[in-house]
């Protein structure tokens, strides 16, 4: 997958100018994979293809703005910290407000408004429900217009309602057909908009503020900027709430930890830079006189350190100032105002007669002091120097050198911030993975469904498997009478082969239209035509020594069936062309109903050897050939 790079960032700025939607405050790594994983969708080699895309396909922005938001969330996610909320934050924030105040509280990345209604419950169970509708405006804010319709229309399957509590369920929501609604008349407390934290002005005197699992997919410097919003956003006493991986340790200035594990924290009231101190009685000396008040200051530690007397001079100074300032024993007795250090690096005056008015301690804090090439970071502290009776001697100011503590501050924040970092990282990878998770598991489902549709299909085949199995058994059985009654054929015709082989004479079988359809051995010997050449002719059109026209009303007579046998004795002529006489029987073929289904001709010479029409002796030797004839007829 492609790295960020200069055509990464062209395409956020493409976003942004033609979408009116900012990514660039979001983190790289996570925004990175988010779109790699929508290029892939969409098969974009690079990101300057994938712009192309974009361009072309107006409906990939939804798609990717829906890759890019991760809206994981739930009912009571992390149900520990709302339990914490519910016990500990609710009464004490409760107990502030007068007792028909209203109680303005923001969901900000509210996603699909699961958690705006958890707040919903929690303050209804607190409050109850007729308080509730009175008192509570719950806004609920996303940049997700989707993820908005799905929470206004505050309904939700039985899966996403798992995790509410049974009772709270139970009290809170209508079931209807499967589904969960969210109760009607607690709903219009609950508003939802779009806000884009990073653009738009923020929803403002809130009392609890819930931004969870939304500011860790920006980088710093956009947290920064949310935060000061947010901060603005919350009512003197607000409550930010945040999600467990978002920890705030660099922006201890704007809100102080109520809980840090839990990540609860209350708005710091920004004030001036001036911490009041309560007049510690060290500051007070016991003896009186200007050498009281140099003792007083020798007592104090050994930092830069100049003291003024209660008119305005300078009374005493250290070695440590004149090496910081530059004033030195030779300013003493001059007016404090008349050296630069009276308003640089910081102007000092007004805090020296703040001091004397109400005779406490006042601190300057983090002053930059340039140096030479070194800046040092002071803090100052005005202490009133008073005598035992209260009245004011002067003031000593001490300079105490914080460039150390405050590199050490910056380091750890430093620090701190890079293990926020890391934590949000692995936090939103986290939430990314679910959502990774969650499209395996839809994907896992349709595989499912897939393998039970090849299961069912695997079952029909089986079935029909089965059947072939059993068509083929009957196939095989009658296969096997087949082969018997086959068997039981190659008998019956090698029986009638041996009848007819003993028979002398020649056979000719017709059908009933006079065609051939049995010619045997003796028959082909006598007329010299083969049984292939005879074989479905018509008998009476048969070009052979016998006079077959002559035969018809023998034939004809046999085939009409009077059941008598027919015989004729015809002159013809044999193969080898010798005059013969030739008795010709023809007797009915009947079918099975006793009708003639054909007819039977035997041709047998008659009589002498051979007919002589003039008389003469047959030939012995054609005789003895005609001999060897015998027995080796065929039939069909
Ligand atoms: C992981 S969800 C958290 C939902 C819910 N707060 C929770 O913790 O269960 C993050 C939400 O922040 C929203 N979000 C992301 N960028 C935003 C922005 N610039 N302004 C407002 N909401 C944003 C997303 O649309 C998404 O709904």
């Amino acid at each position: 997958m492609s790295q960020p790079n200069a055509s990464f960032e062209t395409l956020l700025l493409h976003l942004k100018e033609n979408r009116g939607f900012d990514f660039t405050g979001y983190k790289r790594a996570s925004l990175t994979r988010r779109v790699d994983h929508r290029m892939a969708e969409v098969r974009a080699a690079d990101y300057a293809e994938y712009l192309e895309y974009l361009e072309v396909h107006t409906e990939e922005f939804t798609a990717l703005f829906n890759t890019i938001l991760i809206n994981v969330t739930s009912f009571f996610r992390d149900p520990e910290a709302w339990e914490y909320l519910r016990a500990e934050i609710l009464p004490s924030m409760l107990a502030t407000k007068a007792p028909d105040g209203v109680i303005r509280v923001w969901s900000a990345g509210c996603a699909s408004g699961e958690e705006a209604y958890t707040l919903a419950m929690i303050l209804a169970e607190a409050l109850g429900v007729e308080e509730f509708r009175q008192r509570v405006k719950i806004y609920a804010t996303d940049v997700d217009e989707e993820g908005l319709t799905i929470a206004r229309h505050a309904t939700y399957d039985e899966r996403q309602v798992r995790a509410v509590p049974a009772e709270l369920l139970e009290r809170y929501f209508d079931q209807v057909g499967g589904r969960f609604f969210f109760r009607k008349d607690l709903r219009r407390s609950v508003i939802f908009g779009r806000n884009d934290l990073v653009q738009d002005a923020p929803i403002s005197k809130i009392d609890l503020l819930v931004c969870r699992n939304a500011l860790m997919y920006f980088n710093a410097e956009t947290q920064s900027r949310i935060l000061s919003r947010l901060h603005f956003a919350l009512a003197p006493a607000g409550v930010l709430y945040l999600g467990k991986a978002e920890m705030l340790l660099s922006h201890t200035e704007l809100f102080q930890p109520i809980d840090l594990k839990r990540r609860v924290f209350r708005k710091v009231p920004q004030h001036s830079a001036v911490l009041a101190e309560a007049p510690s009685p060290q500051a007070r000396p016991q003896m009186g006189g200007l050498d009281l008040l140099r003792h007083a200051a020798l007592l104090a530690s050994p930092l830069a350190q100049v003291v003024v007397t209660a008119d305005g001079l300078i009374a005493l100074c250290n070695r440590q100032a004149e090496t910081l300032f530059g004033v030195s024993n030779r300013d003493v007795g001059r007016p404090f105002s008349d050296v630069a250090l009276s308003y640089r690096p910081v102007e000092l005056r007004r805090y020296i007669e703040q001091a004397h008015l109400e005779r406490r301690t006042m601190r300057v804090a983090d002053i930059a002091y340039l140096r030479g090439a070194e800046t040092l970071h002071l803090e100052v502290q005005v202490s009133p120097l008073t005598d035992a009776d209260a009245g004011l001697l002067g003031v000593i100011l001490s300079f105490h050198d914080v460039t150390g503590s405050r590199r050490l501050r910056e380091e750890l924040q430093q620090t701190n911030r890079q293990l926020e970092a890391a934590y949000e990282e692995l936090q939103s990878t986290n939430e990314e993975l679910e959502t990774t998770n969650e499209e395996l598991q839809s994907t896992i489902e349709e595989l499912e469904t897939t393998n039970e549709e090849l299961q069912s299909t695997n079952e029909e085949l089986e079935t029909m498997n089965e059947e072939l199995q059993s068509t083929n058994d009957q196939l095989h059985v009658i296969n096997d009478e087949l082969h018997d009654r086959t068997d039981d054929l190659n008998q019956a015709k090698q029986f009638l082969e041996t009848i007819l082989t003993g028979l002398r004479s020649g056979v000719a079988v017709l059908d009933p239209e006079m065609r051939v359809l049995v010619w045997n051995r003796r028959a082909e010997d006598l007329w010299g035509l083969r049984k292939d050449e005879i074989i479905g002719q018509h008998f009476l059109n048969l070009d052979i020594g016998l006079p077959t026209q002559e035969l018809r009303p023998l034939i004809r007579r046999t085939l009409t069936g009077d059941g008598g046998q027919h015989e004729i004795v015809l002159p013809a002529v044999n193969r080898r062309g010798r005059p013969i006489l030739i008795r010709v029987v023809g007797s009915a073929l009947n079918g099975t109903d006793g009708s003639a289904s054909g007819a039977i001709l035997l041709m047998e010479q008659d009589g002498q050897d051979n007919y002589h029409p003039d008389g003469a002796s047959p030939d012995l030797s054609e005789r003895q050939d005609d001999q060897a004839h015998l027995g080796t007829f065929d039939c069909r």
